[in-house]
């Protein structure tokens, strides 16, 4: 494409942020060289969301960077009412950026009366208006197909394993910290030229595992553990300490979505964990930022930021992720 076709193109590109990952929409604004877009998401006096988008986005191709993180369904309503806010402002396409897709753990009806979250959230953003969704590392890669409108399902892959492969840890074994995560820690054994252990991992309960066996040689080796999602540090911590026992030395983390709640910044103090390397789909909560170094994060802007810049420009976005197939 020209140079002159790609500024024209880029002219209508807006992106706008609501209040759940301001400094990564500014990170991504930096990286494609356009301003933040105008807009405030406020509170009414009762607790309900006002929004007002405070530039002119008619005919625009709008990208709206909110992950549903932590307050979930403050900013999953944010997500909603703003993608509502441009429907009805006349732009010309809008896409959903969810670097975290929260409700995604009940995808399936496991169990008699529950609900399927994941779709009815996928049902949500795509009855508010959004014609396309950009997301990263689902809990479950399936949910792509609860939604209608194009997903561009992006993983952290080339960013975390680019970090590993700069530490030249010797003798390292990647880890899936269950049978889920195999698929995941492959793309790491075969990037990084390592062997591959899986720990065992049952859940017997929404926020308790149990862990019984590992798979594969982890004795004298030292060894990452790379998983989706960190909430109550349950699964790590587990996996930890089973390889732990198996004679691992030196034992490091890497995920995607460092949700941290509950007591997992206590537990993580105390772990056989040397560091965790986690990415900024959403932001540290003040309480994690006490594990000083023994967290390190990495930034995925640039990796949005392009693929906002392809998705826009109508160019390949799986070609970006040519590692990880
Ligand atoms: C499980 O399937 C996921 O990949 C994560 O391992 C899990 O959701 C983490 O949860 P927690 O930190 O509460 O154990």
């Amino acid at each position: 494409m020209d140079k002159k076709k790609t500024i024209e193109m880029m002219h209508s590109l807006k992106i706008f942020s609501g209040n759940a990952n301001k400094d990564l929409a500014v990170k991504i604004c930096d990286y494609l060289n356009v301003p933040l877009g105008d807009a405030t998401a406020e509170r009414f006096p009762d607790g309900e969301i006002n929004i007002k988008v405070n530039e002119d986005v008619r005919g625009s191709d709008v990208f709206l960077i909110q992950p549903t993180c932590p307050p979930v369904n403050e900013n999953l309503t944010e997500l909603l009412i703003f993608i509502d806010c441009f429907r009805r402002a006349s732009s010309a396409r809008i896409t959903a950026v969810i670097p975290y897709f929260g409700y995604a753990r009940k995808d399936r009806k496991d169990e008699g009366r529950v609900p399927i979250t994941a779709k009815l959230v996928s049902n949500l953003i795509t009855e508010a208006g959004a014609d396309r969704v950009i997301t990263m590392d689902l809990h479950a890669a399936q949910i792509q197909g609860f939604f209608d409108i194009p997903v561009d399902h992006l993983l952290s892959f080339p960013v975390i394993s680019n970090y590993y492969e700069s530490l030249n840890i010797p003798d390292l074994v990647v880890v899936s910290p269950d049978v889920g995560g195999i698929k995941t820690a492959r793309h790491y054994s075969e990037k990084l030229k390592i062997k591959l252990a899986i720990v065992d991992k049952r859940r017997v309960g929404p926020a308790e595992t149990e862990v019984g066996f590992v798979i594969g040689d982890v004795k004298d080796k030292n060894v990452v553990i790379v998983d989706d999602m960190i909430a109550t540090g349950g699964s790590i911590v587990q996996a930890a300490n089973t390889l732990k026992e198996k004679g691992a030395k030196d034992i490091y983390v890497g995920a995607t979505h460092p949700l941290l709640c509950g007591s997992a910044v206590e537990k993580f103090k105390t772990a056989p964990i040397k560091e965790f390397a986690v990415t900024d789909t959403i932001p540290l909560t003040e309480n994690a930022k006490s594990l000083g170094d023994k967290i390190k994060i990495l930034s995925i802007d640039k990796l949005l930021g392009e693929s906002i810049r392809r998705t826009h420009l109508n160019e390949s976005i799986s070609s970006m992720f040519n590692d990880a197939k």
